[in-house]
C-alpha cells in the first residue's frame, strides 16, 4: 500500500509539472533559460577540483576554422580514427562508431565540424565523488546525463547533444582477492553463492588490465574478444565470451557492485544488499540504473585451449550444395558447445565468380590440439564424403596455449570490427530449435545480405546453468547456442542511403533472423537501436521487473539512452530529450 501511495504521488507531482509549463517537458537545452548559468557551471567545477572539461571535437584538428587545428595532427587522428580502439578510449568525448556523434565533426577538412554531436561537458571522473557530484548536478538541473567509459558502443549511448557526459576512464583500480566471499546470507545451494578467487576493477578499467591481473595469479576471468572494452559497458550489457559457453556469462559472474545511484548516494549492490538493483544492472544495460564504480567478478582456475581454423566453400561454385552444407553445420553448432568447442565464425556470401564461404577460429577449452580437432574431424569428413569436390573444407591452423590468456593476447588485432564508419548492427541469439529449423539455409540467406553473418558460438551449457531470471540478461542466453550478428553501414551525409540501410537491416536482414528464431532475444550491447519491440527482444520475461526497478530508482529519469530499459517515456526531436 505504502508503495502504491508513493507511486500516486510521484504520478501527480509529475503531472502539475507538465501542467505548469506549456508544451512539452524536455531536458535543458544550451542557450536558453532552461540551461544552467556560467556561474552554476563554475561551481559544479570547484566541486569537482577542476576537473569539469569542455570538451573539443577530437576530429576538429582537421578543420582550419577551428581553434584547435592542427594539420599535423590532423593526419596523425584521420589515421588513428579507423584503426584505434584505444584512440577512441583515451579522449573525453570520442566515440569508435562515427553515427553517435550524428558525424558532426569528422576528421577530415571536406566535412563539416562543430561540437554539436558531443556532450557540452565532461565530468573528468577520477574519484567516486565526482561522479556523485556530476550526477547531483545534472539532476538538479535538469540537465541530460550520459556516462562514457570507453566509446566504443555500438549503440550511440555514450555521445548526446546538450549533454553533461560523466567520463569514468579514470576510475582507475585492480585488486585480486585470493578468497572473497559474497553475503553469508545465502545457503550454500544459492547460485549466488561464492566462495573463491575474485578481482574487483574499478569502471575506467578495460578486459585486458583485469584479465592481466587475474593471469598473474593464475586465474582467468570472463573477458570478450577484445582487450580494449571496457567493464562498464560488458559488464551491465551481460558480457559474452568464448567462455560462456561453459561458465556463463560475464555477468553471471559478477558478485557485487558499488553503484552512484540516480539520487547520488552511493551504495553496493549485491546477493544480499540492494538485491534488486544487483539483478538490474547486471544485464539490464549501461547508464540506466546509475553510475558503476566497481565490480568484483568470479576468478577461475586459468585453462589451456587450443585453437584451429575451420571453414569451407564450394570451388565449383555449386550455390545449393553450399547451402546445404551451411544448413548441416548449423545443426552441429549445438553438439560442438555441448562438447567445449566455441567459435566465432561468419558467413559471407559469394557471387557468380565468387564462392560463399564460411570460415572461422574454433576453441576447444580445457582441451587438447588433438581433442578439438578430432571433434571437428567429422565435419570434414562429411562434408568431403557428401559432397565430394562441391565443397572443400580445411581445418589448419591448429594450435595450443597453455592458457587463454595467452590465446586471448594472441588474437588481439585480427577482430575486424570496423571503427571510424557509419555503421549498425543487430543480433539474435539462436536456440537449438533455430539452428535446426526447415527453413534454416532461406532465411539465413536473406540474412547475409548485405554483410554476412557473424556466428558466435558463445552460449552453451554454461549460460543454461542459471535460471533465466537469474539476472537482468535476456534470458534467450539460457537456451541459446549461437549469437548471430549482422550489420550495415553507410557513407556519412547521404541520408537516403541510411535511411534504406536501417530499413533493411532492421526488417529484411533481421527480420529473418527473428523469423529464424522467433522465440529468442537479442544482445542488447551488439544490438540494432532500431529493434522493433526492443523491451522483448532484450530482456523478455525479465523486463517487467527491470522496469519497475528502473522507475523505483530513477522516477525522473535521470539516466535515459535510445532503447534501454524504462526510455519509453522520452524522445530525441532535433537534439533535444522531450517527454513524448
Ligand atoms: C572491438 C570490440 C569487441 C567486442 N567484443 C565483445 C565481446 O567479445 N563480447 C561482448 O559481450 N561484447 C563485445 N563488444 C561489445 C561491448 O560489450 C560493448 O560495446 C560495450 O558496451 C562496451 O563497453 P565499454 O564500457 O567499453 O563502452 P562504452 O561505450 O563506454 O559504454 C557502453 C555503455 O555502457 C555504459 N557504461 C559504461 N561504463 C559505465 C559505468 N561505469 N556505469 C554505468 N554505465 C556505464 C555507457 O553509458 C554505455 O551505455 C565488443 C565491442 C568492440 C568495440
Ligand atoms: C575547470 O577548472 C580547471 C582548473 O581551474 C580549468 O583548467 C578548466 O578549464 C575549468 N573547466 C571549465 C569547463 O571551465
Ligand atoms: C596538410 O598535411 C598534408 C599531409 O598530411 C599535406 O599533404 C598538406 O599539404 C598539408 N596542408 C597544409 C595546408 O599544410
Ligand atoms: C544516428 O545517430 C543519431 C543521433 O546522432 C540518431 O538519432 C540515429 O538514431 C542514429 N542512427 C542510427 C542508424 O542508429
Ligand atoms: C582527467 O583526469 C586525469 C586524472 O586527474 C588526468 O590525468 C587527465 O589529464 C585528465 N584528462 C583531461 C582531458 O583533462
Ligand atoms: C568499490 O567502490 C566503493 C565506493 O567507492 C568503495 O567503498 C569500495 O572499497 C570499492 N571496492 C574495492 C574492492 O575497491
Ligand atoms: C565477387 O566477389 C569478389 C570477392 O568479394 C569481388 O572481388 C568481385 O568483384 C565480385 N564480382 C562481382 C561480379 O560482383
Ligand atoms: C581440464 O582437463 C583436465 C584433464 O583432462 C581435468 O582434470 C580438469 O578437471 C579439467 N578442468 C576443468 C575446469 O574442466
Ligand atoms: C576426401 O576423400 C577422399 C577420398 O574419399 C580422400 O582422398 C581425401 O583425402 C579426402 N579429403 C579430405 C580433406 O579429407
Ligand atoms: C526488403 O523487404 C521488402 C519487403 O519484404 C522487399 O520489398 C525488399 O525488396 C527487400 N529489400 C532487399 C534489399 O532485399
Ligand atoms: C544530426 O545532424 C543533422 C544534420 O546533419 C540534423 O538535421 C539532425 O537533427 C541531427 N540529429 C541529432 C540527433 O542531433
Amino acid at each position: 500500500m505504502r508503495q502504491m501511495l508513493g507511486a500516486l504521488i510521484a504520478c501527480c507531482h509529475f503531472e502539475l509539472a507538465l501542467a505548469a509549463r506549456s508544451g512539452r517537458q524536455c531536458k535543458a537545452v544550451p542557450g536558453t533559460t532552461s540551461w544552467p548559468s556560467a556561474s552554476a557551471w563554475d561551481a559544479l567545477n570547484t566541486t569537482l577540483s577542476g576537473h569539469l572539461i569542455a570538451p573539443t571535437p577530437p576530429g576538429a584538428v582537421c578543420h582550419p576554422d577551428q581553434p584547435s587545428y592542427n594539420n599535423a595532427t590532423c593526419a596523425v587522428v584521420a589515421d588513428l580514427w579507423m584503426k584505434s580502439w584505444a584512440f577512441h578510449s583515451e579522449d573525453p568525448v570520442s566515440v569508435a562508431e562515427n553515427n553517435w556523434s550524428n558525424d558532426s565533426c569528422l576528421p577530415g577538412p571536406q566535412y563539416p565540424c562543430s561540437g554539436v554531436g558531443y556532450p557540452v561537458y565532461v565530468v573528468n571522473a577520477s574519484k567516486p565523488e565526482h561522479v556523485q557530484a556530476g550526477v547531483n548536478f545534472a539532476r538538479e538541473n535538469n540537465v541530460r546525463l550520459i556516462v562514457k567509459g570507453t566509446g566504443h558502443d555500438f549503440r550511440g549511448r555514450t555521445a548526446a547533444p546538450n549533454s553533461l557526459s560523466i567520463w569514468t576512464r579514470y576510475l582507475r583500480g585492480l585488486i585480486y582477492h585470493e578468497s572473497y566471499q559474497t553475503c553469508r546470507c545465502l545457503s550454500p545451494q544459492d547460485p549466488n553463492a561464492y566462495n573463491g578467487p575474485a578481482v574487483t576493477a574499478a569502471a575506467g578499467e578495460n578486459l585486458g588490465a583485469a584479465f592481466a591481473l587475474a593471469k598473474q595469479h593464475g586465474s582467468m576471468i570472463i573477458v570478450g574478444s577484445s582487450a580494449s572494452v571496457g567493464v562498464g559497458g560488458f559488464l551491465t550489457g551481460g558480457g559474452q565470451s568464448l567462455m560462456s559457453s561453459r561458465k556463463g556469462l560475464a555477468a553471471d559472474a559478477v558478485l557485487e557492485v558499488s553503484v552512484v545511484l540516480p539520487s547520488g548516494g552511493i551504495i553496493t549492490a549485491n546477493a544480499c544488499q540492494n538485491p534488486d538493483i544487483f539483478w538490474a544492472v547486471r544485464g539490464g544495460g549501461g547508464s540506466t540504473f546509475g553510475v558503476i564504480l566497481n565490480f568484483t567478478v568470479k576468478a577461475f582456475l586459468s585453462e589451456p585451449v587450443s585453437s584451429l581454423q575451420f571453414g569451407f566453400q564450394s570451388p565449383t561454385l555449386n550455390d545449393d550444395k553450399f547451402w546445404e552444407a551451411m544448413t548441416y553445420m548449423a545443426t552441429q553448432f549445438t553438439i560442438l558447445g555441448n562438447s567445449g568447442v566455441t567459435a566465432f565464425a561468419s558467413l559471407a556470401l559469394g557471387n557468380s565468380t565468387s564462392p560463399s564461404t564460411f570460415a572461422g577460429v574454433f576453441q576447444g577449452a580445457n582441451q587438447s590440439a588433438a581433442q578439438t580437432a578430432a571433434i571437428m574431424q567429422p565435419l570434414a569428413d562429411h562434408f568431403n564424403s557428401s559432397y565430394g569436390s562441391d565443397i572443400q573444407s580445411q581445418i589448419t591452423d591448429v594450435k595450443e596455449y597453455t592458457s587463454y590468456y595467452d590465446w586471448f593476447l594472441a588474437q588481439q588485432g585480427e577482430t575486424n570490427t570496423p571503427l571510424g564508419i557509419d555503421l549498425a548492427l543487430a543480433s539474435r541469439i539462436l536456440d537449438e530449435k533455430a539452428l535446426n529449423h526447415p527453413n534454416f539455409a532461406a532465411l539465413i540467406k536473406k540474412a547475409a545480405v548485405p554483410a554476412g553473418v557473424a556466428f558466435n558460438g558463445v552460449a552453451g551449457p554454461g549460460t543454461h546453468a542459471y535460471p533465466s531470471d537469474f539476472n537482468a540478461a535476456s534470458p534467450a542466453w539460457r537456451t541459446g547456442y549461437i549469437h548471430a550478428i549482422v550489420g550495415t553501414f553507410w557513407p556519412p551525409f547521404d541520408q537516403a542511403a541510411k535511411a534504406a540501410a536501417i530499413e533493411i537491416l532492421t526488417y529484411n536482414t533481421t527480420g529473418a533472423l527473428r523469423e529464424l528464431a522467433p522465440d529468442t532475444g537479442s544482445y542488447l550491447n551488439e544490438a540494432n537501436s532500431y529493434e522493433p519491440n526492443f523491451q522483448q527482444a532484450f530482456w523478455g520475461s525479465n523486463y517487467p521487473r527491470l522496469l519497475a526497478i528502473k522507475r523505483a530508482i530513477d522516477p525522473g529519469d535521470v539516466f535515459w539512452c535510445q532503447a534501454c530499459a524504462g526510455s519509453e517515456q522520452w524522445e530525441v526531436t532535433n537534439g533535444v530529450l522531450c517527454h513524448v
